[in-house]
């Protein structure tokens, strides 16, 4: 690691509120940060990117509970400005190194004898600040409201979800800023548990572009022991400010001095690749802080799953309902003869599985208590160590790792918080007993205790805390409904996933939903999107899967292993569904899931992706490319391959014929000689998307 720090401090000791302007510039003097305080002591900043406005005059601070506000009458007590060059290395990632090279720029402000800081990094892709609050008197604050403006320089386009306290498992909408009113139901769908604030309040990370074709992505880095922030729109001004989370009782926040901030950020680019190969996010975020990271391994998997999702098997044994979880004799009741995590079921999946080189199989549905945890809104819901009569877990971890494979273990908690933190203890310490490393976790429903919210103060504790807890036992974490994420997996590489926003198992998602997750959702950390299905009528085999069909090709989903990048993906659908397609799964067991660079060679986002990585352990490089609801032809230039070595490079495309709505399942596979002085035109059909395998020939 090479690290480089600058610091030139200066005490600068204010009177009195102050008109002077501390700038701030990026290392490549692109960005430029002015921070001033206003003649009311107001804190305030705004943003140039090579002198044109980014962000216009925007104020700072936080309104307080019950007690004056730390909005005004402040007075600059002291400058501190540094810089730092460091080149840093994942534990797995899109890149072997990350440089790491900022300005920075404290400003301590002072209010009566009350100390707030504020942090500003200036990249060159980027900016970040956020607040400190100093050792002091107040050894605490109770925050009711984040003050911090956005203000956008112009009416934007804008890709967003609708902002809400529960769930992120929106379909995007486009639109200019000023639209996003009128065009606030449009993707409006129900979810388990949803609370939307305001018709004009966005999700972050929230994809922007200018008039002049500049993109913005507005996001936070390290959201810890902090509400999770949505933006509210002004749309007279144009000006975003933050909107903070509540938990029970519509409390905020409770700080305790001294306490930092998450990052409040915003990426800047010239082109839209720009924006998905920053890593603004990841440099802002502590480093690792695990000694031991040997045991985290990036990790293909496939899943007893797919057929509970599209109603195929069931999740529970029985048709039980309405029951206490401590007295229900599951040794009395009656099956429902379509539990789906039954031992031979369970085996055929291993079978498969091992045989085709994957790592891990996730099970759901193992354990008691899926009879009546949906919408019950029930405490004692599951005990996340007591498996059903029919599923063997000691023989099966015995049959997995007997054929060199790990079961991955499932807790949903339906929410129950409390519940789960009771049992988080034993239910960890059985996996270690029979060799899980790596659990799949879910938050579906309302939060238990009521009121709190997917991503109010208080849960969002609780799930960095179950990901430290599973760091000490080296077990590895997917959360599902969890708070979307920040880019803790730096400081925490056991956060190898999360769902946190509309995955694959809404089927009928719009096919644009793909080529915008990985400019909004994949910027906070990697998604466990769920790739590879390759049987798109749903109803053909889960009749009471409501109609449902995926608008996507085959080649499409093997894109999307390169285009949602992730150290964990899975193979989604059923080994009956890749068995009458061998020659395409190849692609599947093919490509890796951890890289030495990885290089964005176009995008828009909402139209189209294209990737190439170069794989960790070998010369051999992938490229994916996915479109939305429209077919394109993309012409590939090789010219991200080293010069003068030759490769043998399997294409997977859609079809002549193929179509993601139409005709889904048809594709071609064809094998040629490339050099980085090739170029290729690729089809892609509506829906559709292709990817390549490039293999060095020896
Ligand atoms: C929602 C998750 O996203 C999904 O993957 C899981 O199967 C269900 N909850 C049940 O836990
Ligand atoms: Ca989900």
């Amino acid at each position: 690691m090479n690290v480089h720090i600058k610091l030139f401090a200066i005490a600068l000791v204010l009177t009195s509120c102050s008109s002077t302007t501390e700038n701030l510039l990026s290392p490549d003097g692109n960005i430029e940060i002015a921070f001033t305080l206003t003649d009311k002591g107001e804190p305030s900043y705004s943003a140039k990117y090579k002198g044109n406005d980014i962000v216009l005059p925007s104020l700072l601070g936080f309104v307080l509970k019950d007690t004056t506000s730390l909005t005004d009458n402040f007075k600059i007590t002291g400058i501190e400005r540094s810089d730092f060059n460091e080149s840093w290395t994942p534990v797995w990632g899109e890149n072997d190194t990350i440089e790491n090279c900022y300005t920075q720029m404290i400003v301590n402000l002072q209010q009566g004898d009350r100390k707030m800081d504020i942090e500003f990094r200036a990249y060159n892709d980027g900016f970040g600040f956020r607040y400190i609050f100093p050792e002091q008197t107040a050894k605490a604050f109770v925050i009711a409201d984040e003050a911090t403006q956005i203000a956008m320089a112009g009416d934007h386009t804008a890709w967003w979800i609708p902002g809400d306290y529960d769930t992120q498992e929106y379909e995007y909408t486009t639109s200019r800023l000023s639209e996003i009113r009128a065009h606030a139901d449009d993707n409006f769908m129900n979810n388990a548990s949803q609370q939307r604030f305001s018709p004009t309040g966005v999700q972050t990370a929230l994809m922007l572009k200018t008039n002049d074709g500049l993109y913005l992505n507005l996001h936070e880095a390290a959201l810890v022991d902090f509400p999770a922030m949505s933006l509210e729109l002004n749309d007279t001004t144009m000006t975003f400010k933050s909107h903070l989370t509540p938990g029970q009782g519509g409390t905020i926040a409770t700080i305790h001095t001294p306490f930092k901030t998450p990052w409040r950020t915003i990426t800047v680019g010239e082109k839209a690749t720009d924006i998905l190969a920053s890593n603004l996010i990841l440099n802002l975020n502590d480093p690792c802080i695990l000694d031991d990271v040997s045991w985290i391994h990036p990790t293909k998997y496939m899943g007893v799953w797919w057929e509970m999702i599209t109603g195929k098997s069931s999740w529970s044994y029985t048709w039980a309902d309405n029951f206490n979880l401590a007295t229900f004799d599951y040794s009395k009741a009656k099956p429902n003869g379509i539990h789906g995590a039954n031992n031979e079921n369970v085996r055929r999946y291993i079978d498969f599985a091992s045989e085709h080189g994957f790592d891990q199989l996730l099970v759901e549905g193992w354990n008691i208590g899926w009879e009546d945890w949906f919408g019950k809104e029930k405490d004692y819901v599951f005990d996340f160590v007591t498996p059903y009569p029919d599923f063997d877990i000691a023989a099966l971890n015995d049959y997995a790792h007997r054929k060199g494979i790990k079961l991955m273990m499932h807790h949903e908690t339906s929410s129950s918080v409390d519940n789960y933190d009771r049992h988080m203890d034993a239910a960890y310490d059985l996996m270690k007993r029979y060799g899980y490393d790596a659990v799949k976790s879910g938050y579906v429903g309302n939060i238990i205790p009521k009121g709190e919210h997917h991503y109010s103060q208080k849960q969002v504790k609780h799930y960095l805390d179950a990901v430290k807890k599973a760091a000490d036992k080296h077990i590895m974490v997917n959360a599902h409904e969890a708070v979307r994420p920040t880019g803790l997996c730096r400081t925490y590489p056991n956060l190898v996933g999360n769902e946190s926003a509309m995955g694959q198992e809404f089927a009928d998602m719009s096919p644009q939903h793909c080529t915008i997750l990985p400019f909004t959702r994949l910027k906070g950390g990697p998604m466990d999107f769920t790739p590879g299905i390759f049987r798109m009528k749903i109803t053909d085999f889960a009749p009471g899967g409501q109609g449902k069909q995926k608008r996507a090709t085959i080649p499409n989903q093997l894109a999307l292993y390169l285009t949602m990048y992730s150290p964990l993906q899975m193979a989604a659908d059923m080994p009956e569904h890749y068995q009458k397609h061998m020659d395409a799964f190849q692609f599947i067991k093919d490509v890796p899931v951890d890289w030495s660079k990885s290089v964005y060679l176009d995008a828009e986002p909402g139209d189209f992706i294209v990737v190439a990585r170069k794989d960790k352990g070998s010369d051999a490089w992938y490229v994916g490319g996915v479109t939305d609801e429209n077919a394109r032809d993309y012409t590939l230039d090789y010219n991200f391959l080293p010069p003068g070595k030759t490769y043998e490079a399997t294409i997977y495309a859609d079809a002549p014929d193929g179509d993601g709505f139409d005709n889904p399942e048809v594709y071609t596979i064809t094998t040629k000689t490339v050099d980085s002085t090739s170029k290729d035109k690729i089809h892609m059909a509506r829906g559709g998307g292709f990817a390549i395998s490039i293999k060095p020939v020896e």
